[in-house]
């Protein structure tokens, strides 16, 4: 263990050149896709649709019962967030700007379907348009289904704990999938389910903001495995097999490492934070068995072969790692705890690019070597001093995974604008282009220049 997480040595800033590694050595394949990534809640806004009605819309309307205060930092609101569903051409000549060749976005299924069962034409529209004009831009379209929003109406209705509205949720993936289906071929089912789960039902900062509820927080997951499953199987029953879509999971690998390494309760409770986080949902497209191993939580195991091979591709999503720190609490065994010296981002994650390149090994080993998408990485860094270093070790460790076997077909920077970061509001900045929430004016941030220069080389 001590020896697999040992800390590279960078030549830029690193004291001792002696091991240096040198940042411009950088081998990306010719089809490798360029991107940004986002989702409609964090930056769309609601253009000409009034107001609509989401789990987030309510959440950040409400305040928290137990300390009265507001569910978003000092009670920020999304609202028209930075307007990105009627600036479209705009931002499109940003990713242009940028030589991007990809985009990642989701479908906001709250706009869409605001009122159960009937599809809103106008947003249906909206969204040809916005594929025709990536595709005009030569940008390939990569769609999410299931990006942290639902409509209100299915949250109200118990969204992914009550299982019969799994069923919900896949006919809607299907409808999109059947709509869109000549403008894109590569599609995300779900958007870190476990982020979702945790957020949710675990620590309480997402909709429905329960607490420490694993009996909830397993069956949640395992909907969502089951939604995810569904749809992949559907899609490939309904598009012909010489089609060129791709469907799979979006998934963060958050590493959670034993904060004493000689610390054998360390090491246990890093594996248990580990399997709730990211060994059950590998294991579960490994074996087609879930098993959660939650403290207080029923062990589920949920046999279903088709989940092995349910995915074309494996959505990798990276942005860090934790310790794991034992503590005599018996109600919170562990605390998590970042080491000292350590270059930290605005939303206190270390810079690790180390990581990056482990997860993308942890995926291959474990699911064979199966095509990786890079669906979303990035720093929020409102100082801009760090995004240049950030962008630089973090491209160098993914050139060297694909160096080392793994294949790893695109790179999505999230985000190409500042945006509405859930509970954080709008104090993250992940843009590549600082936005001006009062003018809307975009403009590239120095740090985000190494991002254009780097796709000039490889495209
Ligand atoms: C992952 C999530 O998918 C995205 O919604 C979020 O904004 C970024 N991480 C940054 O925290």
């Amino acid at each position: 263990y001590i020896f697999r997480n040992k800390y590279w040595i960078w030549d830029d800033g690193a004291e001792d050149k002696r091991h240096k590694i040198d940042t411009n050595d950088l081998h990306f394949p010719a089809y490798f896709l360029w991107g940004t990534s986002s989702a409609s809640y964090q930056c769309e806004g609601y253009g000409d649709l009034g107001k609509v009605d989401s789990n987030w819309s309510d959440w950040e309307a409400k305040t928290n019962p137990e300390t009265g205060l507001p569910r978003i930092k000092r009670g920020q609101k999304c609202g028209n967030s930075v307007d990105h569903y009627n600036r479209i051409e705009e931002d499109i000549g940003l990713m242009k700007e940028l030589g991007c060749n990809s985009y990642r976005f989701s479908l906001a299924w709250d706009k869409i379907e605001s009122y159960q069962g009937k599809y809103n034409e106008k947003v249906i529209q909206h969204y040809h348009h916005e594929l025709d004009q990536l595709l005009n831009q030569n940008i390939v379209p990569m769609i999410t289904f299931h990006h942290f929003t639902h409509p209100l109406w299915f949250e109200q209705n118990g969204a992914f704990l009550n299982e019969s509205n799994v069923a919900i949720f896949v006919k809607f993936a299907l409808d999109m999938f059947q709509e869109y289906q000549t403008k894109c071929y590569l599609w995300c089912t779900i958007n870190e389910p476990e982020v979702y789960v945790s957020g949710g039902y675990f620590q309480g900062m997402f909709p429905p903001g329960h607490k420490s509820k694993p009996d909830e927080a397993s069956l949640v997951m395992k909907h969502l495995l089951e939604a995810h499953v569904r749809i992949y199987d559907n899609i490939k029953k309904i598009s012909s097999s010489s089609s060129k879509h791709q469907i799979g999971i979006v998934k963060d690998i958050f590493q959670f490492e034993p904060y004493n390494p000689l610390n054998p309760l360390d090491h246990y409770l890093a594996s248990i934070l580990d399997n709730s986080m990211n060994s059950c949902i590998l294991n579960f497209f490994k074996t087609g068995k879930y098993v959660w191993n939650m403290r207080g939580s029923q062990r589920l195991e949920y046999s279903n072969i088709k989940a092995i091979n349910s995915n074309d591709f494996f959505g990798l999503n990276y942005y860090s790692h934790f310790h794991v720190k034992f503590q005599f609490n018996l109600k919170q065994p562990f605390k998590l705890v970042h080491q000292s010296n350590i270059l930290m981002t605005d939303m206190s994650h270390p810079i690790y690019p180390e990581g990056i390149y482990r997860a993308c090994m942890r995926v291959r080993n474990e699911l064979g070597n199966i095509p990786i998408y890079i669906t979303e990485n990035g720093i929020a860094d409102e100082a801009d001093d760090r995004r240049h270093l950030y962008l630089r070790r973090y491209l160098y460790a993914i050139s060297k995974a694909i160096k080392d076997g793994c294949d790893i077909r695109g790179y999505y920077y999230w985000s190409l604008l500042d945006n509405f970061e859930w509970a954080e509001g709008y104090d993250m900045k992940f843009g590549l282009y600082h936005v001006d929430l009062k003018t809307q004016k975009r403009i590239l941030r120095d740090g985000s220049k190494y991002f254009r220069e780097v796709i000039k080389k490889y495209i």
